[in-house]
């Protein structure tokens, strides 16, 4: 058996991180739950019973053999290199080693093989891990050539804040209240907001950013053309993604499906006439992407497709993802 930590477990993906650790049965001995010192102490109600949470030191992380990392990148940055050191196996669901070069970013669907015996393993960004187990089996078959992206993304990808913003804003509104905003940088609920992150130089956002620089990445496409408009909606906790593809080969709506059907994480949600594609109501709480509308793309002809994805934020997108990580890491 294995002891796991999970450092950050009142947040958001810290909590799901506990929840998945107890859905997927991975073979612990030990689970400890670590926090800053303003929640040490308190009890969490967890599927494994109720559990004392403890404060972060790397004396103590270091006493277990894998760390799940729900905390910002400085935190990351600081402390994965101490506990690497001492040997604990680190999966950072932060951005602060994911385009280092000697650090996996790893989708165990796509790249497993790349955890090699690394001891700090990065977890990607949500919309990129989501978006990727879609691509990955229609680019094993045809070749993924270019790639135009717009996100809709959940609340939850600001956390529970975030999550509790749009709850608590949507209530306001709806009595007659001033909306106002703190952690997104306008009032989320009946609005959509193409601003998530900082703007970078180029005109992109740091999120769009990311879905570029980890698709590359993580599906070893390192100059693959991807652009991306990355956008906040009202939605609580699954991003929801349309993909224009062009292909290498030919490429039929139904090859596509058949590519697609059986593959690692993805499920086909693709009935027009029955009105059924993916949705983030739907995918809430499940660990498959769903992938539908499953359509030859007017702009890319025979080589393109359009589609759109959605899946939980919090699960493959995060907590999921990292757990899987982990499986591969102790199998
Ligand atoms: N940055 C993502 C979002 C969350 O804000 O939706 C996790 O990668």
């Amino acid at each position: 058996g294995v002891k796991v930590a999970v450092v950050g477990v009142t947040g958001a993906v810290g909590t799901e991180m506990v929840s998945v650790l107890h859905d997927r049965n991975f073979p612990l001995t030990d689970l400890r739950l670590f926090a800053s010192a303003r929640s040490a102490g308190k009890t969490l109600e967890t599927p494994f019973g109720s559990k004392t949470i403890e404060e972060f030191t790397v004396d103590s992380v270091a006493e277990c053999d894998v760390a799940l990392l729900a905390v910002s990148g400085d935190f990351s940055k600081e402390y994965a290199p101490q506990l690497a050191e001492r040997g604990v196996t680190v999966i950072d669901n932060s951005s602060a080693f994911r385009y280092d070069d000697d650090k996996p970013l790893v989708v165990p669907e796509i790249n497993a093989d790349a955890i090699g015996d690394a001891k700090i393993i990065a977890n990607p960004n949500c919309t990129t891990a989501i978006l990727a187990v879609a691509l990955q089996p229609l680019h094993a078959k045809f070749g993924l050539k270019r790639a135009i992206v717009s996100t809709y993304q959940a609340a939850s990808g600001s956390g529970a804040p975030g999550m509790k913003e749009l709850e608590e804003e949507t209530r306001n509104i709806l009595q007659g209240g001033q909306s106002s905003n703190k952690v997104f940088v306008h009032p989320l609920p009946f609005n959509v907001i193409p601003h998530i992150d900082k703007f970078q130089d180029n005109g992109y956002t740091k999120e769009e950013m990311k879905v570029t620089w980890e698709t590359r990445k993580i599906m070893r496409i390192p100059d693959l053309p991807l652009s991306c408009t990355a956008v906040r909606i009202p939605t609580l906790r699954a991003h929801a993604e349309a993909a224009t593809l062009e292909f290498d080969k030919p490429v039929t709506p139904e090859a596509a499906r058949e590519a697609l059907s059986g593959a690692p994480g993805v499920k086909i949600v693709d009935d027009p006439e029955n009105n059924a594609y993916p949705m983030p109501l739907n995918a809430s709480g499940h660990y498959d992407v769903e992938v539908g509308r499953i359509r030859q793309s007017i702009v890319f002809g025979d080589h393109g497709l359009d589609i759109f994805v959605c899946g939980d934020q919090l699960l493959k997108g995060a907590a999921l993802n990292a757990v899987q990580i982990a499986e591969c890491v102790v199998s």
